[in-house]
């Protein structure tokens, strides 16, 4: 069985996108199993740079099959759009496919992720504003659209009027209202199935054929550990499981068939949107970070704010994830800095603490106890050349933060991304495929 998961070991923007892309070189089938676009995974290849939010990373390497998995939640109007931009940058989508169970985002459902964000006040999470709370509410309600409906006339009339009835009525009452008519809806939707047609499937089946034929499969996790809706900020999070588990569910194959678990690790933390962030830099130094790092969100360009890297979260990624190998991203960010810090447990009341607290409360009132380490020096040359002199060749200090990270983990950093591009990672493991 040669599968590998990447999957998000903080609150999302680790470098997913760009390790999926690399290692996708080798892979026959990428798969997203969760999460919408909300998403937003960049990948630079030479100059040029692509932004995706739904379409797997994968679909940008020529000759592999491209799966999004029956957990996403599908905002077609943006898929489509992503869809003819890599047409128009010369790739093809022969390998493109949607699973038939996954659920579709619609007006409504952005419209009342804007009205709950009101609603909240000053409690609100700070959305992406892309209806993915309501599109997972409605499918959890079993009120929500999948692909499979937007094949079938009959079932989208039968299914229409009392949906629309129900998102009038609370668009109403929350102060905002719905001028879709049950044609309008059924129209759109089967305009949205007739365009996706070509692409649609089983996706369960396809994956697991794929994985009984020895094929490589990688499967492309969204977001992080913490926006996971059990195991992170509750209810800063997002409304998706976003660890390995997930998998299962969101691409329906069985526990036994996900091999590695590679964690994305940002060298240090960020996190866009409201919510608790223990190690969280207020002043000078967490905006240069955030310059230096280019810490503006993909999908909505909000500054992202930066901190410290906190290893009580890199362990929890680690138990709930089972994560069994790190790729530690954007260590070129922290060049040039005299000492890095690392943020090994917490205080609480005078108490150790070394998990991560569910209570909000609680989180309010933590101190983020620190180790300091010798910084390293900005490298005279470009990335590519430190990254083709490989691991060995990186300064000591650099290495001596990423052994500290291993060591307090008890997990490998198999991979080292030190910029954007493909040539300037290092593998540490060479061979991902058991
Ligand atoms: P994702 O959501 O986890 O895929 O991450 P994003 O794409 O939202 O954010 C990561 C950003 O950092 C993107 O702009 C990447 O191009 C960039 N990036 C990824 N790895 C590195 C790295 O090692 N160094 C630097 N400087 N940038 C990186
Ligand atoms: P990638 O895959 C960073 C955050 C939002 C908000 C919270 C809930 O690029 O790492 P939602 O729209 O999902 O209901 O918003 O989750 N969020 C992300 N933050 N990266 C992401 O994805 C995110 N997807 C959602 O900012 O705080
Ligand atoms: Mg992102």
């Amino acid at each position: 069985m040669r599968t590998l998961a990447i999957t998000g070991a903080q609150w999302g923007d680790e470098g997913k996108g760009k390790i999926t892309d690399y290692l996708a070189q080798d892979a026959d089938t990428i798969v997203r199993f969760q999460g919408g676009n909300n998403a937003g995974h960049t990948i630079q290849i030479g100059e040029d740079v692509f932004k995706l939010h739904l379409l797997p990373s994968g679909i940008l390497r020529a000759g592999k099959a491209a799966v999004i998995g029956n957990g996403v939640v599908i905002d077609v109007e943006e898929l489509l759009e992503e869809m003819s931009a890599v047409e128009a940058s010369g790739r093809g989508l022969e390998g493109l496919r949607i699973s038939d169970r996954a659920h579709v985002i619609l007006n409504y459902h952005r419209k009342l992720d804007g009205a709950e964000e009101l609603y909240r006040g000053d409690r609100s999470v700070g959305t992406t504003r892309r209806g993915i709370g309501p599109c997972y509410q409605d499918k959890a309600a079993r009120t929500g659209f999948r692909v499979c409906d937007l094949l079938e006339e009959d079932t989208l009339r039968e299914k229409a009027p009392a949906v629309l009835r129900m998102k009038k009525d609370i668009l109403e009452v929350m102060g905002d209202s719905c001028d879709c008519t049950e044609d309008m809806l059924v129209e759109r939707l089967l305009g949205w199935g007739k365009a996706l047609e070509p692409y649609i499937c089983d996706s369960s089946v396809l994956v697991n054929e794929s994985i009984d034929r020895g094929d490589r499969v990688l499967f492309e996790g969204a977001q992080g550990v913490m926006l996971d809706i059990d195991h992170g900020t509750y209810p800063y999070v997002t409304s998706s499981n976003t660890m390995a588990g997930a998998i299962c569910s969101g691409a329906g194959v069985g526990p036994n068939r996900i091999g590695d678990v590679l964690g994305c690790l940002k060298a240090y933390t960020t996190r866009v949107g409201e919510g608790p962030m223990p190690t969280e830099l207020h002043g000078e130094l967490g905006e240069y970070i955030m310059k230096k790092g280019g810490e503006f969100g993909t999908t909505t360009g909000r500054g992202r704010r930066c901190g410290w890297l906190d290893l009580v979260i890199a362990k929890h990624a680690v138990r709930i994830g089972g994560i069994t190998s790190f790729a530690v991203t954007k260590l070129d960010v922290l060049n040039g800095m005299e000492t890095v810090k690392v943020c090994t447990h917490y205080e609480l009341d005078g108490e150790r603490i070394d998990h991560f607290p569910a209570c909000l409360s609680r989180l309010s009132r933590l101190e983020p106890v620190y180790v300091e380490l010798p910084g390293w020096e900005d490298w005279g040359g470009s990335a590519e050349s430190v990254a083709a002199a490989g691991y060995d060749g990186l300064p000591s200090e650099l290495k001596n933060y990423v052994s500290f990270i291993e060591k307090e983990t008890g997990v490998p950093a198999g991979m080292i991304s030190i910029g954007k591009r493909r040539s300037e990672t290092i593998d540490r493991r060479g061979s991902w495929w058991a």
